[in-house]
């Protein structure tokens, strides 16, 4: 028996050394490893029959065989997929070979949320517009009656351009808000007019559970005839409920930005704590969600539509904290944290 299995090694070893192409190679391949027929499989069978004191000697050498005849195969293989010449040979396609799975990305929490809103504002005929994140002084500011001495400049502190190493003439900063693109739209479109801009805002902050220096905000223009405060209510009401599908307890109260008279801030009951208080609503159970109000004579007059015949609202909602709501996320640095065990959660 065992010199059996050493003949067979012989063999084996010797039509190796003979094979031409990959169909030998894949033809003895089969003659010896094949599960049901081939010669190492029959071999293993009768290992079985033999005496119980013969088994262990036989079944290591049956072991030492195989590895040998593999090792053999693999080096012959390796050999017939570089030609003569050295270049691969090209009808040689190893079947065998593993290739290494890629792994399909997703896309980032925000982006999906943000996707949403735009989905919602389009049903409701809203235009989807942009913005430069870098941006005037004049359009993030001045144009939004926030002249250069007006205290309401300190609420939003952020990173000013150079002007010694700017190109641009006028003074330029990372834009604190997106509602720069109010004036802009106006301009451009002129009234009637329904828009909404999503983007990336900047704010020289002190970061916390509910605050990033770079975050993003959606704001909403909607400038028509005899447009109210309640229409605004409405569309807020409208994404809320499409954004979270339940109920979601909402509270309006008075806020102060100068490009809207009168202005409101908008918060929801804090869904991490269910308004119970944490360190994301800072133990008050609210979250504050979107500023709002209804358009500014003087911004109107700036973005050249006439403030006697065109009424309208704006508002400007933090989709980074949206997010955070939507999905119970108790930190928002971790949404640009960019670590993937928090990314692939989504
Ligand atoms: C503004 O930015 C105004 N431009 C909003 C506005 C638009 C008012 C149109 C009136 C008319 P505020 O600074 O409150 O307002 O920011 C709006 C929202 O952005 C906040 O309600 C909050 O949800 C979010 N937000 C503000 N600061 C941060 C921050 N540091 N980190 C994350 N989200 C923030």
């Amino acid at each position: 028996m065992g010199l059996d299995i050493k003949k067979l090694k012989e063999q084996a070893l010797k039509e190796i050394e003979g094979i031409k192409n990959s169909q030998e190679w894949q033809d003895v391949r089969n003659k010896y490893f094949s599960r049901k027929s081939g010669e190492l499989a029959k071999l293993i069978k009768d290992i079985k029959n033999v005496s119980d004191d013969l088994k262990p000697q036989l079944g290591a050498l049956a072991n030492q065989v195989k590895n040998d005849i593999s090792s053999a195969l693999e080096k012959k293989q390796n050999e017939l997929a570089v030609s003569k010449q050295g270049k691969i040979d090209k009808d040689f396609i190893d079947v065998t070979l593993e290739v290494e799975k890629y792994k399909l990305g997703h896309l980032h929490p925000m982006t999906q949320v943000q996707n949403e809103l735009e989905d919602i504002f389009q049903s409701l005929g809203f235009m989807i517009l942009d913005g430069p994140e870098l941006e005037s002084d004049y359009y993030n500011f001045e144009a939004l009656n926030i002249p250069e001495w007006h205290p309401a400049r300190d609420t939003q502190d952020t990173f000013f351009i150079d002007p010694a190493t700017s190109t641009s003439k006028e003074p330029q900063v990372m834009r604190t808000h997106t509602s720069p693109v109010q004036v802009r739209a106006m301009q451009k479109h002129g009234a009637p007019l329904r828009c909404v801009v999503p983007g990336r805002v900047f704010r020289n902050e002190a970061t916390d559970a509910s605050h990033d220096h770079t975050f993003y905000q959606l704001e909403g223009l909607m400038i028509d005839k005899d447009i109210a405060i309640t229409h605004l209510v409405s569309v807020m009401k409208e994404m809320l409920s499409a954004i979270f599908k339940k109920e979601v307890n909402v509270r309006l109260r008075p806020g102060y930005f100068p490009f809207v008279e009168p202005g409101f801030e908008l918060d929801f009951g804090c869904l991490i704590c269910n308004g119970k208080g944490c360190s994301v609503c800072k133990n008050t159970g609210w979250i504050e969600f979107v500023g709002s109000g209804m358009v500014h004579p003087n911004v109107l007059k700036y973005g050249g539509i006439d403030p006697e015949k065109w009424t309208g609202f704006a508002f400007g909602l933090g989709t980074t904290r949206l997010v955070m709501m939507k999905y119970g996320i108790d930190d928002i640095r971790l949404l640009q944290s960019g670590d993937m065990r928090f990314l692939n959660q989504f």
